[in-house]
């Protein structure tokens, strides 16, 4: 008999996100505790991520009249219940054998947005028929990592909107992956039974020749590394909405507006990429002011707490994306486990709302934040 709770329940005294990490700590292996949490190099953005959030303060407004207010709001021409979103995180059948399909019935379920990783380790369509079928269900996007092999690309994008995926997320941040010290120390690697089965058939690129003086990552695997000329071809092959992820430099901000991107997200991978990039909380302002209510801008990175969310609101985010809290609920309770995240999460936004004085979401705005300087 395993003394590990049963499968779908939450464990007693799991009462936020960072009970849920901690808990999961003692569920996963080594090794897959060392995929999920780490980050790139020195883990200096994975900190800043977090304590940029804890460094700016709410400066509550008292008597406001709050009664029958609400969290919903507009995205993409949809109304949602809550503005979280789940991340998308690559093989999450290491956290619990239902993987990917236990976060989208529990996204679904409790009105969250979905964005499942082309990395995912479950068919996108078998992922779509489970959140589809929701009738509260937030919105379904595909996270697309354009492939060397753009007819395979296409492939994949098609396959998407046959499944009814509604807006495509193209990650520019990782056309590598950043220094995974972590990992490499606890010797990650994917077992056999788990893999990138979206990405079956495609071929790896033809070995390149390098010459002497050649860089094995700039004339090798990077040879086909794409450009904004890329995210142009995407616009042209697909009907879908596109949003940018991985933005941190206002410039970046402004060409995704001038090629008439559906949205941005403020990512920095969860630090999992390039180390020492500023936190998410603290390049968002800048986003916000570059695009200038052009398109609407996500932001993700170190979000735990519904006093995170309602700060990211009052700095001009749209929406947020949680990434490693909900893989820690599935690892924990499968998908209770997430729903439990995404409830404390709604019931936490709430709580900061109306301690805050703020009816809805429109009225977070920077003068909801204390000004420290
Ligand atoms: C990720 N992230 C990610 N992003 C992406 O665009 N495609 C992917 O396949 C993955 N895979 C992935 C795996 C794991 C284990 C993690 C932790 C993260 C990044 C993710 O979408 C998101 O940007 C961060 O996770 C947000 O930070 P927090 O909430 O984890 O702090
Ligand atoms: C990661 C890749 C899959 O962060 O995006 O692990």
């Amino acid at each position: 008999m395993s003394s590990l709770p049963a499968q779908g329940v939450i464990p007693p005294g799991v009462v936020t996100l960072a009970d849920h990490e901690a808990h999961a700590r003692t569920r996963l292996d080594d090794k897959a505790w060392a995929y999920f949490s780490g980050g790139a190099a020195d883990e200096i953005t994975l900190r800043a991520n977090r304590s940029a959030w804890d460094q700016r303060l709410l400066y509550p407004r008292v008597l406001q009249t709050i009664a029958g207010g609400h969290t919903r709001l507009e995205l993409l021409g949809r109304t949602l219940a809550h503005p979280i979103l789940l991340a998308p995180v690559a093989f999450q059948r290491l956290a619990h054998p239902d993987g990917e399909l236990a976060s989208a019935y529990a996204a679904a379920a409790q009105g969250a947005g979905l964005v499942l990783s082309t990395q995912a380790s479950m068919p996108l369509e078998t992922v779509a028929k489970a959140f589809l079928g929701e009738a509260q269900r937030g919105p379904l996007w595909f996270q697309l990592y354009l492939q060397h092999d753009r007819g395979f690309t296409r492939e994949l994008v098609q396959r998407a909107e046959n499944a009814g995926y509604e807006a495509l997320v193209l990650t520019v941040d990782a056309p590598t992956s950043g220094a995974r010290d972590r990992e490499r120390r606890a010797g990650f690697c994917l077992p056999p039974h788990i893999s990138a089965v979206n990405l079956e058939g495609l071929q790896p690129p033809s070995p390149t020749r390098l010459t002497p003086g050649q860089s094995a990552l700039f004339d090798g695997l990077l040879a086909s590394a794409p450009t904004w000329d890329d995210v142009a071809w995407l616009q042209s092959i697909t009907r879908l909405p596109i949003l940018l992820k991985g933005v941190l430099h206002p410039a970046d901000a402004r060409q995704a507006a001038a090629l008439q991107l559906a949205g941005i997200m403020v990512s920095n991978h969860g630090g999992r990429t390039l180390d020492t990039t500023p936190a998410t909380a603290s390049a968002l302002p800048g986003i916000v002011q570059a695009v200038a209510g052009d398109l609407p801008v996500l932001v993700d990175g170190g979000i735990r707490r519904g006093t995170d969310i309602l700060k990211a609101m009052a700095l001009g985010a749209s929406a947020v994306l949680v990434g490693r809290p909900y893989v820690y609920g599935l690892a924990n309770a499968g998908a209770l486990g997430v729903a439990h995240v995404l409830r404390l999460l709604r019931d936490e936004l709430e709580i900061a709302m109306a301690l805050c004085g703020c009816r809805t979401l429109a009225q977070a705005t920077p003068e909801l934040l204390f000004k420290t300087d």
